[in-house]
C-alpha cells in the first residue's frame, strides 16, 4: 500500500493511520494560565522533548475550528509559561476527562478533581498527583503551514527552567518509569502503558 496525505480512504482506510505509525507517542499534560488568572490544563500528544542543552520542549495545536486558538496556546501566548505533567497509568482517565472542550477560563483540574501544587520557576501550578513535571518559559511560538481552507496548527516552543520528581519514583538514583508506567498515545483511541523495561549498550566503535 502506498498512498499521499489525506488519501488514506482512497486505499481502503477509513481513518487516517499517521498518527498509528508515529506511535507510541508520549503526552504532554500541559498546564498553563491566563492573563486573567484563570488556570487551564489538557492533554497534547504532539509533544516531545527537542533539545537536552538547553532542555526544551515543543507541543502542538490541531488547527482549531474556529479562528481562536485552544486554550493551551492562547495561555502560553499571553503569560508566557506552561507546566508539562506526566500522565502516570493511574491518571490516565483524569487526563482523558481534561480533553474535553471547556469553555475558556473554566478548570478542567476542578473538572477531573485533581489537585493543583505550587511550581517554583512558573506561576503556573502542576497537577500535584502527576508523578513528574516540567516547568517551562515560552521561547518561541510557530505557525505551522496553512492546509486550505482552514486555520493554522501551533508549535510551541519551551525551555525547561525547573524540574518536579516525586521521590517516590526514584530507584539506586534513576528515575523508574516502572514505578508510575507513562501512559503513550498510540493512534484511533488507543493507549499503551510502559511497564516492562529493557537496556541496550551502545556499540563501541573505535
Ligand atoms: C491523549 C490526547 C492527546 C491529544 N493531543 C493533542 C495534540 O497533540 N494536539 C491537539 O491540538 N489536541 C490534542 N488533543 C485534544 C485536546 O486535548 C483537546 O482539544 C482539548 O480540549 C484542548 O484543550 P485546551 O483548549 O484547554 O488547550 C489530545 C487529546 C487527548 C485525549
Amino acid at each position: 500500500m502506498y498512498f499521499r496525505p489525506g488519501t488514506h480512504k482512497e486505499v481502503g482506510l477509513s481513518f487516517n493511520p499517521i498518527k498509528a505509525i508515529i506511535s507510541p507517542r508520549p503526552i504532554g499534560w500541559i498546564s498553563s494560565r491566563g492573563e486573567d488568572g484563570s488556570v487551564n490544563l489538557a492533554p497534547y500528544s504532539y509533544f516531545n522533548a527537542i533539545s537536552e542543552q538547553p532542555p526544551m520542549v515543543i507541543f502542538s495545536s490541531a488547527p482549531h475550528s474556529n479562528s481562536s486558538h485552544k486554550d493551551s496556546i492562547r495561555n502560553v501566548i499571553e503569560t508566557k509559561e506552561f507546566v508539562v505533567n506526566i500522565v502516570s497509568s493511574a491518571l490516565g482517565n483524569a487526563m482523558n476527562i481534561t480533553s474535553g472542550n471547556l469553555p475558556y477560563g473554566e478548570s478542567e483540574f476542578a473538572a477531573a478533581n485533581l489537585e493543583m501544587a505550587d511550581c517554583k520557576t512558573v506561576s503556573v501550578p502542576r497537577v500535584a498527583t502527576s508523578p513528574a513535571a516540567l516547568e517551562c518559559k515560552l521561547w518561541k511560538v510557530v505557525e505551522l503551514p496553512k492546509p486550505d481552507n482552514a486555520n493554522a496548527g501551533i508549535m510551541v516552543i519551551g525551555t525547561i527552567t525547573g524540574i518536579y520528581i516525586d521521590d517516590k519514583i526514584i530507584k539506586d538514583g534513576k528515575v523508574d518509569v516502572t514505578a508510575f508506567q507513562p501512559l503513550a498515545r498510540l493512534g484511533y483511541m488507543d493507549y499503551a502503558q510502559i511497564t516492562k523495561v529493557f537496556s541496550m549498550k551502545r556499540p563501541d566503535v573505535k
